[in-house]
């Protein structure tokens, strides 16, 4: 039999997830994990910014893992991995960090736009300094990818330059001592992006412009109908289809593409309410959420089947995490003890 080939993909544990995060990421991540050996990491190294609040954080890590074994991600077929409990983490990075000029951080363009909105924030908001960790949070990833040594890492399109950093450093390893690290490939979801309820580019927690994959019915009704839906019309005209952002999260999420056509026609034609955009969408929604509403209260009833979730997959990942320590000290050729 041949060996499966290795996801790992993450999240930061800062809280509920939403449906950004699934058609941008989750989704594909139900689809692959049974081709793949998976994991799922609650990237807890990756939260420095919450460091006033950690809390937050702790509730956060479960709030994920209840997230994903609703959306459908399997704990047994695939391993929820929390990534302060693999030590080798850490280890990892700071070899790494031997081969990662400064200078590619800088030209992050992630980590850039990340660390501008730290340090010169929008009106009202604070201004933060920037921490350490924070700084070198994108080899830390690097190194959570390049442990397990996965081949495929499936995330969201702003994820894409951590993912280019991982590879030029498996390649420099590779290169300059032994073949260690697969080169792994990014695989961004459908839809690469979602606009926010607000009519903003992305859906945010920090912009509150969500819906959650935990939102009841009556919740995500009440959000569809504030949704911004373009400018002002009067309720029969006309308007432009690709100013009603309503329309992208029917292109996202309705499985009726012909009606969504046929909607798209009259409403540049003869103008549809968005009232009637807005009840489609609401139950649009709630279909797609119903069977993970369904999941999540079977989980909630039995929170130990949680835990043991997020233990035996941390526990999977721990045996790969030494397997490949000792591949890379035996590459770098660090064993001293071994001398005499
Ligand atoms: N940085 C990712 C995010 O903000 C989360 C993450 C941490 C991740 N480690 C990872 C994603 C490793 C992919 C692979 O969403």
């Amino acid at each position: 039999m041949t060996e499966r080939k290795r996801i790992l993909t993450g999240i930061r544990p800062t809280g509920a997830l939403h449906l950004g995060h699934y058609a941008g990421a989750l989704e594909n991540w139900v689809r692959l994990q049974h081709d793949y050996e998976t994991y799922f990491l609650i990237a807890d190294y990756q939260v420095s910014d919450y460091a006033d609040d950690i809390k937050r954080v702790r509730d956060a890590v479960w709030e994920v893992a209840l997230d994903w074994l609703s959306v459908g991600l399997d704990p047994e077929g695939s391993s929820f991995v929390i990534e302060s409990l693999v030590p080798e983490h850490t280890e990892l990075a700071t070899w790494l960090g031997w081969f990662l000029p400064v200078a590619m951080l800088e030209r992050n363009p992630t980590l850039k736009a990340e660390m501008a909105a730290m340090e010169e924030p929008e009106e009202g908001q604070e201004r933060k300094p920037v921490p350490v960790a924070f700084y070198t949070y994108p080899v830390m990833q690097v190194s959570n990818i390049l442990l397990p040594r996965a081949h495929l890492v499936p995330v969201g399109e702003d994820q894409l330059p951590h993912i280019e950093l991982t590879r030029e450093t498996a390649r420099r390893f590779n290169h300059r001592f032994k073949e260690v690290f697969p080169e792994p490939e990014a695989l961004v979801g459908r839809v690469a992006r979602l606009v926010g309820t607000d009519g903003n580019a992305k859906m945010s927690k920090s912009r509150g412009n969500t819906i959650d994959l935990k939102d009841d019915a009556a919740t995500v009704s009440r959000k569809v109908k504030r949704m911004y839906a373009g400018p002002p019309r009067e309720l029969d005209e006309p308007g432009n289809v690709q100013d009603n952002p309503i329309f992208l999260y029917l292109d996202a999420f309705d499985p009726d593409t012909d009606a969504v056509a046929g909607l798209k026609d009259d409403y540049g034609k003869s103008g549809v309410p968005n009232k009637v955009l807005k009840d489609r969408l609401t139950q649009v929604l709630n279909d797609r959420l119903d069977p993970f509403r369904e999941r999540r209260a079977y989980y909630e009833a039995r929170m130990p089947l949680v835990r043991e979730s997020l233990e035996a997959g941390t526990n999977r990942m721990r045996i790969i995490a030494r397997e490949t320590m000792e591949m890379a000290r035996d590459a770098l050729d660090l064993n001293y003890l071994g001398k005499y």
